[in-house]
């Protein structure tokens, strides 16, 4: 099955990821984890691409297509993937489009959390993560069971440095200036599905899963 989440920054969409992609066995593929790794290691790419998402900015369509395109073609996908943060802007769905098409492809299903902007705030502010596993929390509607530790590992839970306010504010512009457009691209080729992700984080997944299994 191959599937693209949608959805503002904040919506849940790495949240969901991580219990979707267990539960049916595909990889997850977030650009927003690939470019923090490579800003992580240093790399190229990291460096060119620590220049925009410090600031809240989309990185160029051209950098973000060739590192899907090339985890696209690697075999794990050929079981299906899911896509996270990926497409944004309408250049990146139609290069999408083509890469897929490469592969003898299509999409399955796109689903978009909705959530209203203003609960997006609350929730990226006060977003922590683990250090060793990725696993994400939040101080309040997600909390770990132990402060600033993660129940899975022990790992140390951190902040990401594009979830202060003021990034966030951009974040979030950009989000509506050049991503939502691509709500109707989807719509109009009738693969667009949405998702409350205002409702309790088990909630929004049990209703993910019954639209990938058919049943909603
Ligand atoms: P990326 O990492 O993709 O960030 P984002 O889209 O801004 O999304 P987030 O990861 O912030 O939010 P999310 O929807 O995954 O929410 P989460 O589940 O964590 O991108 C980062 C940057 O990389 C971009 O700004 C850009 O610079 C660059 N980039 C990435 N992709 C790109 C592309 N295609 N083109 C160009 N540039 C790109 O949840 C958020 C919080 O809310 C958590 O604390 C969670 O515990 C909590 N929460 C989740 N669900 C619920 C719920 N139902 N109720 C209550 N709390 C909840
Ligand atoms: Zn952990």
């Amino acid at each position: 099955m191959n599937i693209l989440f949608m959805g503002p920054p904040g919506a849940g969409k790495g949240t969901q990821a991580e219990r979707i992609v267990s539960e049916f066995g595909i990889p997850h593929i977030s650009t927003g984890d690939a470019f923090r790794l490579a800003m992580k290691e240093g790399t190229a790419l990291g460096l060119k691409a620590k220049e925009y998402v410090d600031k809240g900015l989309l990185v160029p369509d051209e950098i973000t297509n060739g590192i899907v395109k090339e985890r696209l073609a690697l075999d794990d996908c050929n079981k299906g993937f899911l896509l996270d943060g990926f497409p944004r802007t309408l250049q990146q769905a139609e290069a999408l489009d083509g890469m897929l098409k490469e592969l003898d492809r299509g999409i399955n299903h796109v689903v978009n959390l909705k959530v209203d902007r203003g609960f997006l705030m609350a929730r990226l502010t006060g977003r922590r993560i683990c250090k060793t596993c990725g696993t994400t929390y939040h101080i309040l509607f997600n909390p770990p069971k132990q402060e600033g530790v993660c129940d899975k590992d022990g790992g140390e839970l951190y902040q990401r440095s594009d979830d202060t306010e003021e990034k966030v504010g951009t974040r979030l512009d950009e989000y509506i200036s050049k991503t939502a457009p691509l709500l109707d691209y989807y719509s109009d080729k009738g693969l667009l599905r949405e998702v409350d992700g205002e409702k309790e984080i088990n909630a929004v997944t049990a209703d993910i899963t019954s639209i990938l299994r058919g049943s909603l």
